[in-house]
């Protein structure tokens, strides 16, 4: 068995497809943020922030991750959290990004939807300019919340429509099957925007499913458990519906109590097409890079599976079919040289 290093994980040009940029919000960036707009944190401290990272499952994640984004107040801020994810992408060798945003979980604090994507959109020009990153904004709801809100939200984005690809849905899974989103998602999709939801983090096969039956799903979040379900498995299988795996998330929140008995491998060699992500990196310990290699380690997979998953990153992607094969190509370009 080869070692794979960190070194040459980075080597690989890498896409990720599922990542919530309030989850890459650091506690560096949270102490200067809340000092900058005068809010009272309840850590004093960096260790503080860091001691609170200790989550047994989604819902005890999520209460924190709300927590923490109340920071974000103004244009600058989301600027400064989508310019510093950019900065950690180019350390990776991550290409191409496909950003989740929450604008809920902002808008319902009285920070204008304007603002949110404002900032975050600037970012990501001159991570196009500057870094040559390539990016697609996600706008999700959270379905903890009615859908009289996600109808809402849709309507406030529609002015800034051409800056969203697709719409995703997020936060507590359990209690929230997709069919709650049923009719939003069909009004979505009627303005043009591609769908996504997460859906089998710690939620049943049965709204893997309904994401894909019900809200037309072009991709599933995490979908873990479909391996629960073989004849979902097979469905997944035949239409080559993309799964966005996040590992070290899966860990942190308690979906397999070791990396190793994840089911990252199992699902590729399913013929599902499955890729890394890293979810929220701030708070579950590493991000695109990290991830690749914790799994490389546990997984023990070979230089060919984690050429497999940086090409599924692409080939999962929303971008173009011609900028899909310069992808594929620039990964046999750089790499073959390698093992
Ligand atoms: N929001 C941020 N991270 C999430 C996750 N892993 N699952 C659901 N909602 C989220
Ligand atoms: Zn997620």
């Amino acid at each position: 068995m080869n070692f794979i290093s960190r070194s040459q994980i980075k080597k690989l040009p890498k896409a990720e497809l599922h990542l919530h940029i309030e989850g890459s919000l650091g506690p560096e960036l949270m102490m200067k943020l809340a000092k900058r707009n005068k809010i009272k944190l309840k850590y004093q401290s960096l260790d503080d922030i860091r001691a609170a990272y200790q989550f047994s499952n989604l819902q005890s994640f999520l209460d924190i991750y709300y927590e923490g984004a109340q920071v974000l107040v103004c244009e600058e801020d989301f600027f400064d959290l989508t310019w510093e994810y950019l900065l950690r992408c180019k350390e990776d060798n991550v290409v191409h990004a496909e950003i989740f945003f929450d604008p809920q979980t902002h808008t319902e604090r009285g920070v204008s939807f304007n603002t949110v994507i404002t900032g975050m959109k600037r970012a990501l020009d001159q991570g196009n300019r500057e870094l040559g990153i390539s990016s697609y904004l996600i706008m999700c709801f959270l379905r903890h919340l009615p859908e009289t809100s996600a109808f809402k939200t849709l309507e406030e984005a529609l002015p800034f429509k051409s800056w969203i690809k697709a719409v995703g849905l997020d936060s507590s899974e359990l209690g929230h099957p997709p069919s709650k989103f049923a009719r939003v998602f069909e009004a979505a999709r009627e303005h043009g925007l591609l769908a996504v939801a997460h859906a089998g983090e710690e939620g049943p096969p049965e709204y893997i499913w309904e994401a894909l039956e019900l809200l037309k799903v072009r991709r599933i979040d995490h979908g873990v458990r479909s391996m629960e379900d073989p004849k979902l498995i097979q469905y997944l299988q035949q239409k080559q519906i993309p799964l966005t795996v996040c590992p070290l998330s899966n860990l942190k929140l308690k979906v397999f109590k070791d990396l190793r008995d994840h089911n990252l491998k199992k699902l590729m060699n399913a013929g599902i097409l499955v890729m890394i992500n890293s979810d929220d990196p701030a708070y579950f310990g590493g991000y695109l890079g990290d991830n690749y290699f914790e799994c490389a380690k546990a997984l023990a997979l070979s230089w060919e599976d984690l050429k497999t998953l940086a090409r599924n990153s692409f080939s999962a992607s929303f971008l173009p079919d011609d900028e899909k094969t310069r992808m594929l190509n620039l990964i046999e370009r750089t790499c073959s040289d390698h093992m």
